[in-house]
């Protein structure tokens, strides 16, 4: 298609922006000054081992383990400072939070503050960086509230502690065989490719739809010991295949890059689970409420999909602390539905079909 025929992110966000004729620049400008945050990280991530940015983020140069006990990659580090120096100088922005920063960043002295929180996942899928497989940014923009406004104090935990529903627009950037944007700002799901050459995202995916069912499905098996029941339920279900309750094959993938997954699962479906379980009694599920889970099921909703906690809505929980951790299920909704159904169900042995229980004649 001709370069005249495809919307810029920057048509698309001021023809989006004619529905609120009264508002500002000021949302627009920082979704943008986002999407150039990560079309450096782009760069960055392409350049790979030629840009000196493979590897962990040595002890001696600052580095060590961030607060989610994990060890920071430099990726990590390059990608947090990108987001920040990106966008700490607009005056769009009372303050921001990342995975890798423990506590809430201030804007600094010298620049103006404005009426909206940043709160964002830099570099997705870490693990992933030194081989070779897609990473991505999350983010997620929140209104800050107006006490923090009117008086442009700094920024606390608790200004950033809203739930999912209130977030103003979210997104994340893939970095795979090609850099994709993909942004919700309450009014569907958009996704833009990064023209390499003209530098801009370009509408390539307008009004993104997920489809609400599936025979895909996405989990770390190497913890099914420490799930809870109705997960392993539905995943013995999918395993059964044809011959199971399911009277379907399913099939398995896992990326270890939620993005990743989050994006397949936008383009044709399927379902993710990073399921709360007993592996660790200090982390209620593995991903992050605030920049991952929050973030991805706003775009999952807005696309027809359906992002939970397993037992209820993922968008409706009141957050408790910045790096809160807690089980994520997301994709098809009829999928999603019944995962919760399983949550809600008293015990999973008595609602499947005898035949093909786990306690069945045919099961030791
Ligand atoms: P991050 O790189 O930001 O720490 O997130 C990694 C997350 C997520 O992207 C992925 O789904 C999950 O961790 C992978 O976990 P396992 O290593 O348990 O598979
Ligand atoms: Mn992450
Ligand atoms: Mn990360």
């Amino acid at each position: 298609m001709l370069l005249t025929q495809r919307s810029t992110l920057t048509q698309f966000l001021i023809e989006e922006r004619r529905r609120f004729p009264a508002s500002g620049g000021d949302f627009n400008a920082l979704i943008l000054d986002v999407a150039l945050a990560c079309k450096g990280i782009a760069r960055a991530v392409a350049y790979g081992e030629l840009g000196g940015v493979m590897g962990n983020y040595a002890a001696e140069d600052g580095g060590s383990v961030n607060v989610q006990g994990e060890t920071q990659k430099k990726l990590d580090v390059v990608s947090n400072d990108v987001f920040m120096q990106r966008t700490e100088w607009s005056g769009h922005l009372a303050g921001m939070a990342s995975e890798e920063m423990e506590l809430p960043y201030q804007i600094p002295a010298q620049y103006p503050r404005g009426k909206y929180l940043l709160v964002f996942d830099p570099l997705d899928g870490s693990s992933n960086i030194d081989v070779n497989v897609s990473v991505g940014s999350i983010f997620s923009i929140l209104r800050a509230p107006q006490a923090v406004i009117d008086s442009g104090r700094d920024v606390v935990e608790a200004d950033f502690l809203q739930p999912g529903a209130s977030q103003m627009a979210a997104g994340y950037a893939l970095y795979g065989p090609t850099t994709m944007l993909i942004l919700s700002v309450g009014n569907g799901v958009a996704g833009f490719t990064l023209d390499p050459n003209l530098g801009e995202f370009m509408l390539t995916h307008p009004n993104m739809r997920i489809p609400q069912d599936t025979h895909e499905f996405a989990i770390n098996a190497s913890n099914s010991r420490f799930w809870e029941a109705p997960v392993k339920r539905y995943v013995d279900e999918c395993l059964a295949g044809k011959t199971g309750p399911r009277a379907k094959d399913f099939n398995m993938r896992w990326i270890a890059s939620m993005v990743a997954e989050a994006h397949r699962i936008l383009m044709r479906g399927g379902v993710f689970l990073y399921p709360r379980d007993s592996k660790d009694a200090s982390k209620p599920g593995r991903l992050r409420l605030l920049y991952e889970a929050n973030p991805v099921g706003f775009l999952m909703e807005q696309a027809g999909g359906r992002a939970s906690t397993g037992e209820k809505p993922m968008l409706g929980v009141q957050p408790s602390s910045l790096h809160q951790r807690i089980g994520l299920v997301f994709g098809s909704k009829n999928e999603v539905e019944r995962i919760e159904r399983y949550h809600a169900e008293p015990a999973p042995q008595e609602s499947v079909e005898p035949l093909f229980s786990p306690r069945s004649l045919f099961r030791d």
